[in-house]
């Protein structure tokens, strides 16, 4: 047996049997969506293989359970290719999120705004990216499967419902182009001028390699950012992990009740 449906099987008899529609990977102080889940948490230490999320304000547990009548397992805690520099890192729990039968991955994360109108404390939900870090997750796979397709790497139709969702609670919700710088360094005011001429409207140190991962392992796939700060340079805060855990708790508030009522709308 693979490792994947090994951690799988082991997973389902800690969980129960019942297969798991959508996966969530919750960004830097936005974690507490976990804590709503009725399930099982299984600390990431348990499950051989699951990276070591060693950043603050992550919490490393796969919550599995309902949230609002959908079986959701949550990973409390992403690893970030700046910890260890292996783009792959979350490659085994999105394999064992497929063999727990999910056909969805849900991320969010902390990033920079390079858009004066989508300023910090507010929502900008991914229609598409930007590798800027250059590493690739599939990078050493074997198989043809490895030239994956990202045309439509984020999911027009969730994409759809997510709007649908943000305008009956009245949250704003634009869309842009997120750009992966690796960190954990922040980016320099030079590097973020040259962002905006290539067309990214944030910034931000995750998300793109597990989107990869996601679409290779078949996985539809939605995005959204928590706007933390305006990018390096076009404003007079300082930039720092503490500042974006105390401000990711605006666009915290925010993305939970998106999510809650995207999840309560869902057929
Ligand atoms: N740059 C990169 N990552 C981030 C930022 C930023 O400005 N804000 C929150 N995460």
């Amino acid at each position: 047996m693979s490792d994947a449906k090994s951690l799988a099987s082991a997973i389902r008899e800690r969980a129960g049997d019942a297969p798991v529609e959508m996966g969530l990977i919750l960004g830097s102080g936005l974690g507490h969506l976990a804590d709503a889940v009725e399930g099982t948490a299984i600390p990431y230490d348990e499950l051989t293989g699951f990276p070591h999320a060693g950043v603050s304000g992550h919490n490393p547990k796969l919550v599995i359970g309902d949230l609002l009548g959908h079986r959701v397992a949550i990973f409390g805690a992403r690893s970030h290719y700046y910890e260890h520099g292996n783009a792959a890192a979350m490659r085994l729990p999105l394999e064992v999120l497929t063999e727990l039968g999910a056909s969805r991955l849900f991320l969010t994360n902390a990033a920079g705004s390079l858009r004066e109108d989508i300023p910090p404390g507010e929502l900008m939900m991914l229609s598409d990216h930007i590798n800027f870090a250059g590493a690739n997750p599939l990078i050493g796979e074997k198989t043809d499967r490895r030239f994956v397709p990202l045309g439509d790497a984020y999911s027009p139709a969730i994409r759809a419902d997510l709007h649908r969702a943000a305008e009956a609670e009245g949250i704003t919700l634009k869309e842009g182009t997120y750009t992966w710088f690796s960190g954990p360094s922040f980016e320099t005011p030079a590097e973020i001028r040259a962002t905006k001429v290539l067309g990214g409207d944030a910034v931000g140190m995750s998300t793109v390699p597990e989107v990869i991962l996601a679409r290779f392992f078949g996985l539809e796939v939605a995005a959204v950012s928590a706007i933390t700060n305006m990018a390096q340079g076009m404003s007079d805060e300082k930039l720092s992990h503490e500042h974006t855990k105390t401000q990711a708790v605006a666009g915290a508030e925010k993305l939970e009740r998106l999510i809650r009522r995207y999840l309560s709308d869902l057929a």
